[in-house]
């Protein structure tokens, strides 16, 4: 890539976090402090050239701003605001010669549809946590809604006609066609990312589990270049700590 910055091909790095978080979390087992996304994008080396963190909830942003060593300020953005809404103000302000790399991670059903669409004007890859588990636990609540999040997420109400959705709308399921429901589901909303120009994804994405080894979120990988998809399936060989593969 440092060859095609000489080039002039592009001109800047960036690392869009839309659902900050405060900068440290707690592990539920072992009640240690960790670091969370955007103290981690900080450390990155080759550093991200700017970094965008955006949080809805106003006491997180200012934890984190007290988090930010005072070497890195000068390339850190940092405000309030819906992640939807900031994507579009953040693409706004990103040169055509901008690469980067968006962190999506949700609770629950905040994100919508045109999060993606806005993160789609510019060459940046994204790294998706699908909420797999809010879904199960609410798919029979989404199916008696008119409106739902999940409608927003995967930008209209095609999913409802998935055979496993008219099943849950009309009778109690099990936790089996559950996942069943998700493993559909997630086809549909890499299809619909496919129309937005995200056309390299992760086939594999691995399931993210809790304490109890359940699955929470899948990891989704999208692209609009296929150079970012090997990028991501070499940093998945070499994981974190460099020795062992990431998933
Ligand atoms: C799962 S946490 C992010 C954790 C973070 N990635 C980390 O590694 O520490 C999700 C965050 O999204 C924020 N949030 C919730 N709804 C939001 C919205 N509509 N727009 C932006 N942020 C939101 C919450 O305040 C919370 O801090």
């Amino acid at each position: 890539m440092a060859v095609k910055r000489a080039e002039g091909k592009w001109r800047e790095l960036v690392y869009i976090d839309l659902l900050a978080g405060p900068g440290k979390g707690i592990d539920h087992d072992s009640a240690r402090e960790f670091l969370g996304s955007p103290l981690r994008a900080l450390a990155v080396t080759p550093a991200f050239d700017r970094l965008f963190f955006r949080d809805l909830n106003a006491t997180n942003i200012r934890t984190l701003r007290k988090r930010i060593p005072p070497t890195a300020v000068h390339r850190v953005d940092l405000a309030v605001g819906d992640c939807t809404v900031e994507a579009g103000r953040v693409v706004a302000r990103l040169s055509e010669r901008t690469l980067g790399l968006a962190f999506i991670d949700p609770e629950g059903f905040e994100v919508k549809l045109a999060l993606f669409r806005a993160l789609s004007k510019r060459p940046i890859d994204v790294l998706f946590l699908f909420p797999s588990a809010g879904i199960r636990r609410n798919l029979a609540q989404f199916m008696k809604q008119p409106h739902t999040g999940l409608d927003d997420l995967m930008g209209g109400r095609e999913w409802r006609e998935l055979p496993i959705a008219k099943l849950a709308a009309g009778k109690r399921v099990g936790s089996d066609e559950k996942s069943a429901f998700v493993r559909s589901l997630i086809p549909l909303f890499r299809a619909r990312m496919k129309t937005l120009g995200f056309r390299y994804q992760d086939e594999a994405d691995p399931i993210m589990t809790n304490e109890k080894n359940v699955g929470m979120y899948h990891l989704l990988f999208l692209s609009q270049h296929s150079a970012g998809l090997t990028i991501w399936k070499n940093i998945k060989k070499i994981g974190g700590d460099k020795q062992r593969p990431l998933f």
